[in-house]
């Protein structure tokens, strides 16, 4: 769907006077934003209209899941914000809705396979019978067969996704740059090493937040995404 992998930022920060500041700092790199829930609860819903209407690509990660009616009515409003992107769990009852939702707008929906923070042991802690490969398949192939646009799936898991995620763009978070803390992140990997396995979309928050120069960050992951492309 996308030709050349994009970055997309998490502006993971407790204002939108801090968002503004990173965005600054970033200029006119191409990145998308992300804006999640603690953005989106401190004035980020009205921040991601003002950055669409600035042109500024736009992802809204609130991981929406409900019933699905629920979930069809709030894309419904969200779809008519000029945004980019929206991820809900990749439930298929969740992601059908979503889709209805969306209806003609260009808004691309993106279901959440397992979080990147999670292992077997979590899943097998929230009551799942199966391990993260297993739920990630399933819920790969649901999201194609459902009609979204893309999955969330940490880049460990892209080599078994890949044959059958046909159309969908594979984004992944969970990346660090060589030597880089991981944080809560269980399953990360290199910026080069993610596009190289098929990644349409690297989501990067701490290494480029928490980085002393966050553009010189931001410079370091778009090149080594630019080589492993090209
Ligand atoms: O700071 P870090 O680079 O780990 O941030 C990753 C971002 O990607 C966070 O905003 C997190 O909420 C998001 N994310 C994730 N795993 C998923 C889906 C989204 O880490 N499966």
């Amino acid at each position: 769907m996308m030709s050349s992998p994009q970055l997309c930022l998490a502006l993971d920060v407790p204002s939108v006077d801090a968002a503004r500041a990173v965005i600054a700092e970033l200029g006119d790199r191409p990145v998308v934003y992300k804006i999640g829930y603690a953005l989106a609860f401190t004035g980020g819903l009205a921040f991601a209209e003002e950055l669409a209407n600035k042109g500024r690509s736009v992802f809204l990660d609130l991981k929406l899941h409900d019933i699905g009616n629920t979930v069809k009515s709030g894309v419904e409003r969200l779809a008519e914000r000029g945004l980019s992107y929206l991820t809900v769990h990749g439930y298929p009852q969740t992601m059908r809705a979503a889709v209805e939702g969306r209806g003609a707008s260009s808004l691309k929906l993106l279901g959440v396979t397992v979080l990147t923070s999670y292992d077997d042991t979590d899943l097998m802690e929230a009551g799942y019978g199966h391990g993260v490969q297993d739920v990630v398949m399933q819920r790969v192939v649901s999201a194609r067969d459902c009609g979204m646009d893309g999955i969330v799936c940490s880049a460990q898991d892209l080599p078994h996704i890949r044959p059958v995620s046909g159309k969908l763009t594979l984004v992944t978070p969970g990346i660090r740059l060589e030597g880089g803390d991981s944080g809560d992140q269980k399953r990360v990997m290199t910026p080069r090493r993610a596009v190289m396995a098929g990644a349409g979309m690297l989501v990067v928050g701490r290494p480029i937040l928490a980085a002393e120069k966050p553009a010189k960050a931001a410079d370091e992951i778009l090149f080594q995404m630019e080589r492993a492309s090209s």
